[in-house]
């Protein structure tokens, strides 16, 4: 019997593999025993492992791509749709038609053909993960497209966990706070990154490998009862406000006892 969480023997494909959070999957998915096909618009940078240039915006090339995993490998047992754009700091005055179309095309088109494809060939008990985002689950100035992209992965998270459920393949999504990826660091003096440690509860920006923690455990045999589910990995943002200024009620004395004003 494999060990606890393994992976191994699963044929995985993270979209989106070459950077970032998707690449510190594919490495935890690798050290886990997992075979695992990147498919992404780049190559990754180094050359191990297997890849496939697609992009996710294009039903064809996911078909196509996860086809040619199935006839290689005999079986797909895990996807994560991870690709995504990030187009933030947009407001509703400067949004465009083609920021706007580009972005769901991505990310939220992008999701669906995974899963359309995917749940198409993944073996019974398979597993589809998602990468939403706190702002898909919070309101944002500035973030209309990208915000609104990502509560539609949310939703269609759901909408796919319920199709699914019934052939034992479960969807859930993870929600990251603001990690330290290419997308986040790449962008010169990014007044996000302090602003985002300021705002965390727990006072940081995330790193890929712990929302690659969280992905791992939900492509585990051991999450198999887990299916329509978006896990924030956050460091506390979507817990809610963590600052409330509250005066004590009336009713409670300095020692804790409450008085009820009717007796
Ligand atoms: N970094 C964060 O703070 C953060 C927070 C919340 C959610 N997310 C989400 O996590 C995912 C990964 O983000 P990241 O920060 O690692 O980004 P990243 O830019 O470092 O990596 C994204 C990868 O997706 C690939 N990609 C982009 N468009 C593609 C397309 N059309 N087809 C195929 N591949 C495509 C890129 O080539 C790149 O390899 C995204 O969906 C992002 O929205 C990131």
């Amino acid at each position: 019997m494999s060990g606890f969480f393994s992976l191994a023997g699963k044929v995985a494909v993270v979209t989106g593999g070459s950077s970032g959070i998707g690449a510190a999957i594919v490495m935890r998915f690798r050290a886990a025993g997992a075979i695992v096909v990147i498919a992404d618009r780049l190559a990754p940078p180094d050359e191990d492992g297997e890849f496939v240039r697609v992009d996710v915006s294009s039903e064809d090339e996911v078909s196509s791509a996860l086809d040619a995993v199935v006839v290689k490998h005999g079986k797909l047992d895990l996807l994560v749709n991870n690709a995504g754009i990030q187009p933030l700091g947009v407001r509703f005055e400067d949004l465009t038609e083609s920021v706007l179309r580009r972005t769901f095309d991505v990310n939220v088109n992008g999701t669906i053909w995974g899963i359309k494809h995917g749940s198409r060939l993944l073996s019974p008990g398979g597993r589809i993960v998602n990468l939403s985002s706190f702002v898909g689950l919070l309101g944002v100035p500035a973030g209309t497209a990208y915000a609104a992209s990502k509560a539609a992965v949310a939703h269609l998270t759901k909408c796919a966990a319920l199709e699914l459920a019934p052939r034992a393949i479960t969807v859930n999504a993870i929600a990251p706070g603001t990690i330290l990826t290419p997308a986040v660091e790449g962008i010169p003096g990014n007044p996000e990154i302090p602003f985002a440690e300021s705002r965390t509860p727990m006072g940081r920006l995330g790193t890929p490998a712990e929302v690659a923690a969280a992905a791992h455990f939900l492509c585990s045999d051991e999450a198999s009862f887990i299916t329509g589910v978006i896990l924030p990995v956050d460091g506390g943002i979507a817990a809610g406000w963590e600052r409330y200024d509250l005066t004590l009620p009336s009713e409670i004395s300095s020692d804790g006892t409450w008085h009820d004003p009717e007796s």
